[in-house]
């Protein structure tokens, strides 16, 4: 299953919404005739370039068909690098917000399954677009948006102002949803969650949903969830597909913190070998890399790629220094295996991946998640058979 991402898919990338009408739903079809991305977007802007995967600043002075064009495509395009500490036109080290795919934008609405009436809160405003979408749709009333970053909510409301919709926009943590404007009837997140907050939860009323992309440390993935509120309290519901978005500000996962772990390679580590294939532990997109993360618990992976003929593929603990590596090279039958620390990482995939093979590979839409006072477990087929993540 290929991810659609705030990023997307090749192919795909001829002017919205000719390109991906299958996401657009009919009762979307007028809000977003009328409330075109090209309102919220800055002067000077990021491309996704498909072929390559590069941003490519386009700016609206210098070439403002190209940036027309970039507006209307159906790319996402970063709006800030950096949380804001980043100047001048070149990209930044890490996007921090953006204006999501519309094919993305589209389908997620289409799955919140909204209806006249309802109360919508929405989590990372970015450039507003999405939160006018709904607010064109249900009333500005209706919908509340919370944007952690003060630069971009202003840029935001500024925006939602001139193109005349009027949903109500927080500067605030998203995390703790926005307790003055619940009961909600819908949630949507338009970022990457790790751990979704008991606050969401609290604040939807029962029979209500959330919908939200989640995923595990183990990877950079995401895949949408659509969580159902309990009458107890709780959540469950299904992944959808998989996409891709820059996560939750408070719940990204920082990299130098495992600088620490291999002091030095390969250390005391105990070397094995093993059968496993580089292209067995899943692509970026596969859905196996994703079950991976929900079968590895607290476990963060990367592969470095430093020449062709080698890959190194690593394993940290989150919660101890207990790390593994995998070195494959190109034509050696078993690479060579290292582990270190309590936790055996690397046992822990090898078993994970038997497990899925056993049941049969199932596909991302098997699987689902439930949230509740005792943390996440996610589950195969039903809720009954699940375990925590
Ligand atoms: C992909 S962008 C959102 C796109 C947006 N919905 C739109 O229509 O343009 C993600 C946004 O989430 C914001 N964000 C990240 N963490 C947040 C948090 N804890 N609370 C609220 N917003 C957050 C980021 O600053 C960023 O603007």
């Amino acid at each position: 299953m290929k991810a659609d991402r705030e990023g997307g898919c090749a192919n795909d990338e001829l002017a919205w919404p000719r390109a991906s009408a299958g996401h657009l739903a009919p009762e979307w079809v007028d809000s977003f005739a009328a409330v075109p991305r090209a309102l919220f977007l800055s002067d000077l802007i990021w491309a996704h370039d498909m072929p390559t995967g590069r941003s490519v600043p386009v700016s609206r002075d210098v070439d403002p068909v190209g940036w027309q064009r970039a507006a209307e495509a159906n790319v996402p395009i970063v709006t800030q690098w950096d949380d804001g500490q980043h100047a001048g036109t070149s990209p930044g080290t890490v996007p921090t917000s953006s204006a999501s795919m519309p094919s993305v934008v589209a389908g997620m609405l289409r799955d919140l399954d909204v209806r006249e009436g309802m109360r919508v809160l929405e989590v990372g405003t970015g450039t507003g677009w999405n939160a006018g979408l709904l607010a064109h749709r249900l009333g500005g009333d209706q919908v509340v948006s919370v944007e952690i970053d003060a630069a971009v909510t202003e840029r935001a409301r500024t925006a939602l102002t001139r193109a005349g919709l009027d949903p109500e926009v927080v500067h605030g943590d998203g995390a703790r949803g926005w307790p003055k404007g619940a009961p909600y009837d819908r949630v949507i997140i338009t970022a990457g969650v790790r751990t979704v907050p008991l606050d969401w939860l609290q604040q939807v009323r029962p029979g209500g949903a959330i919908l939200t992309p989640w995923g595990t440390h183990y990877s950079d993935q995401d895949a949408l969830l659509r969580l159902t509120v309990r009458e107890d309290g709780s959540a469950a519901g299904p992944f959808l597909r998989m996409v891709e978005f820059m996560k939750l500000r408070n719940q990204r996962l920082d990299w130098n913190r495992f600088r620490e772990h291999v002091p030095q390679f390969p250390g005391d580590a105990d070397v094995s070998r093993t059968r496993l294939t580089l292209a067995e532990l899943g692509d970026r997109y596969d859905t196996l890399r994703f079950v991976m993360g929900l079968r590895v618990p607290d476990c963060a992976h990367v592969v470095n790629q430093p020449d062709t003929g080698t890959a190194k593929a690593w394993f940290f603990d989150l919660l101890s220094r207990s790390w593994a590596a995998v070195v494959f090279r190109d034509g050696e039958p078993e690479p060579t295996v290292y582990q270190s620390g309590p936790r055996r990482l690397w046992d822990e995939v090898e078993s994970a991946h038997r497990w899925w093979t056993a049941c049969g590979s199932p596909d991302l839409t098997r699987f689902g998640l439930t949230v509740g006072r005792d943390g996440q477990r996610a589950w195969l087929d039903d809720p009954g058979n699940s375990w925590p993540v």
